[in-house]
């Protein structure tokens, strides 16, 4: 079984609270979510090899360490997710970028795709998949299954907030994908809404409401 990891971070949980408050703008929503996406990054990768080095320092030779194989990429599911790449590059700057286009159909709450492009040798890389909202987890759960046919096999799911109907829906479909969890939330609306959530996250960051 995969690992669920919610932060318990001061900074993270203070971050998400800003976040959660309905006067919270466009721009101070949108520059919080990428501070929040690099510390979930950050926690992210705690478990990346390393290598000794060796080097030298201005005054001697030593033995240093450094991040083993750094193949590795992220993949935001459009569009709230955009909102967590720059924060997630900051951790991981040499990561390429794949993008899957993803939203929610209003009535049914399925996902309904629209775009899908990927590194070309995204199957060899360690893949960073970042949305801050997993929901019913339909979308989520369909990002990684693409990725999957694509040959990808060390995955990770990155969120902001999560309902728990979401986390159970990632576990059943992928057992073998940890996922990393700023705040766990009570449950969904009758809309498919996170409850307390934030809202619409897209919205949100674009401020397109
Ligand atoms: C939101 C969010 C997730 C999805 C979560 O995207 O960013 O992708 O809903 O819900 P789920 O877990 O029930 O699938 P939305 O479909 O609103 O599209 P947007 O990012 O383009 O606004
Ligand atoms: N998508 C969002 O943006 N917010 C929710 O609460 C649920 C899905």
């Amino acid at each position: 079984m995969s690992k669920v990891m919610v932060m318990d971070h001061p900074l993270i949980q203070h971050k998400i609270g800003l976040i959660r408050k309905k006067e919270t703008g466009t721009k101070d929503f949108r520059e919080t979510i990428s501070e929040i996406a690099m510390m979930i990054c950050y926690e992210a990768t705690r478990h990346l090899e390393l290598a000794d080095v060796q080097i030298e320092t201005p005054i001697c030779s030593t033995t240093v360490k450094e991040i083993k194989g750094r193949k590795m990429a992220i993949v935001p599911i459009l569009r709230a997710g955009l909102g967590m790449v720059d924060g997630a590059l900051k951790m991981i700057p040499a990561a390429k970028i794949g993008h899957i286009g993803l939203y929610r159909d209003p009535e049914t709450l399925k996902p309904v795709e629209y775009y899908c492009k990927l590194p070309a040798d995204c199957a060899e890389r360690e893949v960073f998949v970042v949305d801050p909202m997993l929901a019913t987890g339909g979308s989520s759960v369909a990002a990684i299954r693409m990725l999957k046919e694509k040959g990808c096999k060390k995955i990770h799911f990155l969120c902001i907030i999560a309902a728990p109907e979401g986390v159970k829906a990632m576990q059943e479909a992928h057992p073998d994908v940890d996922v990393y969890i700023g705040a766990l939330d009570e449950h969904l609306n009758e809309h498919g809404y996170i409850v307390p959530g934030l809202g619409d996250a897209g919205d949100r960051i674009f401020g397109t409401k």
